[in-house]
């Protein structure tokens, strides 16, 4: 089904107003002439995101609305962004921090975590933004794996994390956000280093292929993996915010996602950023009439989301937007799970705007494949390829696989934004090249004889509840520290909001006994240790758990129990 409205006025006007004329033209030397580079081909990306718009008349321009769900609100200029990422890049070169160094952020979503991020690249160091859902075994993990240097956070976040300073000897200094108590060794307060640092700072000329940042992502094995970016991203980001989020001056543009996501950093950070457009940053939990009432304040024309809110907001009901004057919004995209056709058709119904899909990974680093605002859309599919970028349907021998086959979603290497490494760990960076001349998503999909792809799954066992990627074996992890654990295998359960739940089947030790209140001890001991929101709202007691010879537990019948399928071929089992 197509919705034959999308082609109208709009589309005509859109940045990118004609998707075959430009897949035909496109060249990623000429997105290159957009930008700003150094002498021998050296460049910043925080420069291009901030100081460059203040040498034109955005200087005054907007560019961050920032509001949390108290009723606080803050606006700066790209000027006043530009003044106090200078400032926060003097500061942290005080304490010491080096190019290449790693600064972690532990914070919510304040001005402070958006403009440290800046400083960090405007520095040369790398930045590693981490979700402020995430627990002390969490933040353990990521900290003690990068080795980072500076932990940006706040007193309350790091009494969360109480303790696991013993197990990370490369931290030097912690920098409190809104510190006003007494300080430990290593800790710093955030504002009175602030005060006292210097006001001018120069961007450090970056090698396009320095490190940029490092965003923890899951696989189905092993502890989360480290993405490390680089300053060459921006080329992506830049292009990709302009063509698919097609970002003017004019516009508000709302990106919901946390920074301690590839989606917030990418595109509620440097990408609209290096567009010099406005940007919204609201700290605060979901709820439809902040959000609505937020749009409706801020005049917000482009909104980036994810299926799991908009699917909230519908199950709130109409009411909710009849309320709020949303005539504002032009433009709505989403991405991170599957997109279903009811929430596009209730979006046209309650929005007058279909919802744009977009696929991409944090390991692509910018969106390839996507819906634009001058293309037809077929409700449920994701879209065609971002000019440039050549994906492909593959069998597990690298071979091209014709339309409505579904195979292994593939990307030609070779864009500008894709992933440099997984870091200290090439062995787990060279999986995903294991096809020869393919980036192996470990998504499968089939594309139609339009050329749209369309989702079908994960090859693998990555959970996506809400649109946030879990790995399995974290929190089987956590789950079997539990004294009453014997064994713990976990899976992604279908689940009609958050596309799945994370389920727990669990085997306890001699002398436990399955309850209720056991199980609710389960889900507190995950959500403290690991994070809020990957704990498992399901849990099943069994005897005994379905392992393989070798030991490892085989998720494949977990998942048939669920569903109360046969369990398959149990030939490998114990
Ligand atoms: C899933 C988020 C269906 C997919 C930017 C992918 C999607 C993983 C979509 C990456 C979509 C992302 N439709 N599934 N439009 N977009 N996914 O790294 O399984 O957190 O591999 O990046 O989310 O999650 P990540």
């Amino acid at each position: 089904m197509q919705i034959s409205e999308v082609i109208g006025k709009k589309a005509l006007q859109a940045n990118l107003a004609d998707y075959e004329e430009a897949c035909r033209r496109f060249d990623w030397e000429d997105v290159c002439k957009e930008l700003t580079f150094f002498d021998n081909g050296q460049m910043n990306i925080a420069y291009n995101a901030i100081d460059r718009h203040c040498k034109t008349w955005r200087k005054d321009k907007t560019a961050l609305i920032w509001e949390d769900e108290d009723g606080h609100r803050k606006e700066f200029t790209f000027l006043e962004a530009r003044r106090i990422t200078d400032k926060i890049a003097n500061l942290l070169k005080g304490l010491g921090v080096q190019k290449g160094d790693r600064v972690f952020l532990y914070l919510p979503r304040l001005p402070e975590l958006y403009f440290s991020v800046i400083a960090a690249a405007k520095l040369g160091a790398i930045a590693g933004p981490l979700f402020s859902a995430f627990g002390p075994e969490g933040v353990r993990d990521r900290l003690g794996d990068s080795e980072a240097k500076v932990l940006i956070t706040t007193p309350e976040l790091q009494k969360r994390v109480e303790g696991i300073c013993k197990d990370l000897p490369a931290l030097e200094q912690i920098l409190l956000v809104g510190g006003r108590g007494p300080l430990g060794p290593g800790e710093a307060s955030f504002e009175a280093e602030f005060e006292k640092a210097s006001e001018l700072f120069r961007a450090e000329p970056m090698d396009p292929e320095d490190p940029l940042y490092i965003l923890y992502t899951s696989g189905t094995t092993g502890r989360p993996k480290g993405v490390v970016h680089v300053h060459n991203d921006m080329i992506s980001y830049y292009i990709t915010s302009r063509f698919v989020l097609d970002l003017r001056d004019e516009d508000v543009y709302w990106c919901t996602a946390d920074p301690g996501w590839a989606t917030g950093t990418v595109y509620g950070l440097f990408g609209p950023w290096l567009n010099g457009a406005t940007q919204v940053a609201y700290e605060g939990r979901f709820d439809p009439d902040q959000w609505h009432s937020l749009i409706e304040r801020n005049k917000v024309t482009v909104w980036y989301t994810a299926p799991t809110p908009l699917r909230l907001l519908m199950a709130a009901g109409e009411p909710y937007a009849g309320r709020y004057n949303l005539k504002s919004l032009r433009h709505i995209l989403s991405v991170g799970e599957p997109l279903n056709p009811e929430v596009i058709r209730w979006s046209m119904h309650v929005y007058g705007l279909p919802v744009h899909d977009t696929w991409w990974q944090t390991e692509t680093g910018s969106m390839m494949i996507a819906n634009y605002p001058a293309m037809p859309i077929k409700v449920g599919s994701m879209g065609k390829p971002f000019p440039g970028v050549a994906a492909a349907i593959i069998d597990i021998e690298g071979n091209e696989l014709p339309p409505g086959h579904t195979g292994f979603l593939a990307i030609k290497p070779g864009w500008p934004s894709m992933l440099r490494q997984i870091w200290r760990d090439p062995a787990r960076y060279r999986e995903y090249f294991r096809v020869r001349g393919w980036y192996v998503t470990g998504d499968t999909a089939y594309v139609d004889n339009d050329g749209y792809y369309w989702f079908v799954g994960r090859a693998d066992d990555v959970i996506n509840t809400s649109g946030h990627r879990v790995g399995p074996y974290e929190i089987e992890s956590v789950l079997v520290e539990h004294p009453a654990i014997a064994e713990a295998g976990v899976i992604g359960k279908p689940d009609p909001e958050r596309g799945q739940i994370i389920k727990a089947f669990i085997a306890l030790k001699n002398g436990f006994d399955p309850s209720e209140q056991l199980k609710e001890e389960i889900r507190r001991f995950v959500r403290e240790r690991l994070a809020t929101h990957a704990y498992p709202r399901e849990i099943e007691f069994r005897d005994s758990l379905p392992k393989t010879r070798s030991g490892k537990i085989i998720r494949r019948v977990l998942k048939a129990w669920d569903l109360g399928l046969p369990p398959g071929d149990l030939s490998v089992m114990e």
